[in-house]
């Protein structure tokens, strides 16, 4: 049977037939992060080959694009696509006391399995227009007490349509709509923005008459592709999304403001909802910041009337 050393472990492992070096590092108890479950889309499982690079398997077409995104050399191969036919010599990235105390949470033995889920879901960012200008007119006791109000109705608005708050971001709101549940995701994103817009037209009355103010809100909304996973430590571990579509989201919201509008979506989500939301007859075409490329938003100004 071929053999696998580890280094920093000093360590030899046996490998069984058809195992992946990761496979065999879990069997044999040897704590070996797999942030993916083992799919190609990491890097995380990574080892660099010191000796006997002619014994591995050729990269898979998975492995070999992610080798050329991150600009890997012909030596630093993935763990769980990895299969030898003679002996390797190895070191596993060094894994400091985190990915020590995290790695050696998972079962010796154990197959490998995500730390993430991915998923299509849909995302919204919300943000107060002229946040700054607002606090400053108030004292911060009342800016906790606007901003209480504020968030409780929001949430509400959100969990009726079945979306999660998975952070606070100052005044900023980012929910997360498919989660647990696919089925209509994009739409039920773009009902509570509309449902947001409105419940600021609601609360603004309340703001006039206690402060002789009121504020309006930007939101952004983008429909795609996230790994959804728990992070965080003990008690404050929570729900995150992860991933381009997220910062997406985030840009769609920022560039209301240089357009004038308050309410903008993506292509993918206006692909999903086009037959139950109106939007403004001309579609967009923004750059947006740390984006490359030109991208077409539409601007949503309500929901049909079937809704
Ligand atoms: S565990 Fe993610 S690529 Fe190997």
């Amino acid at each position: 049977m071929p053999r696998i050393y580890y280094l920093p472990d000093e360590r030899e492992v046996e490998t069984e037939a058809a195992e992946s070096i990761l496979q065999a590092s879990l069997r044999a108890g040897i704590p070996h992060a797999h942030a993916c479950g083992g799919k190609a889309r990491c890097s995380t499982c990574r080892v660099l080959i010191l000796e006997g690079l002619e014994n591995c398997n050729p990269r898979s077409p998975k492995e070999k694009k992610l080798a050329e995104r991150l600009h890997f050399g012909p030596e630093i191969r993935l763990a769980c696509q990895t299969r030898i036919t003679g002996n390797v010599k190895l070191r596993r990235p060094v894994l400091d006391e985190i990915d020590v105390e995290l790695t050696s949470q998972i079962e010796p033995g154990a197959a490998p399995s995500p730390v993430g889920e991915e998923k299509k879901i849909a995302i919204l960012f919300a943000d107060i227009s002229g946040y700054t200008s607002f606090c400053e007119a108030l004292p911060p006791y009342d800016v906790i007490h606007v901003l209480s109000r504020y968030f409780h109705l929001m949430g509400k608005v959100i969990t009726r349509q079945g979306g999660y708050i998975s952070d606070y971001i100052g005044d900023g709101i980012m929910a997360l709509f498919g989660i647990e549940d696919p089925a209509g995701t994009a739409l039920r994103a773009v009902k509570a923005g509309v449902e947001m817009l409105a419940m600021v037209e609601k609360l603004n009355p309340y703001l006039e008459m206690m402060y002789n103010k009121s504020f309006q809100i930007r939101i952004g909304v983008h429909y795609g592709e996230v790994v959804v996973g728990t992070i965080g430590v003990a008690n404050m571990k929570k729900t995150a999304a992860i991933g381009d579509a997220v910062n997406f989201a985030s840009r769609i919201e920022a560039a209301n403001k240089e357009m004038g509008t308050k309410f903008l979506i993506s292509e993918d989500t206006y692909n999903e909802v086009r037959d139950h939301v109106r939007v403004n007859r001309c579609c967009i075409h923004v750059t947006l910041r740390g984006k490359s490329g030109e991208y077409i938003l539409y601007e949503v100004i309500g929901l049909n009337n079937q809704n």
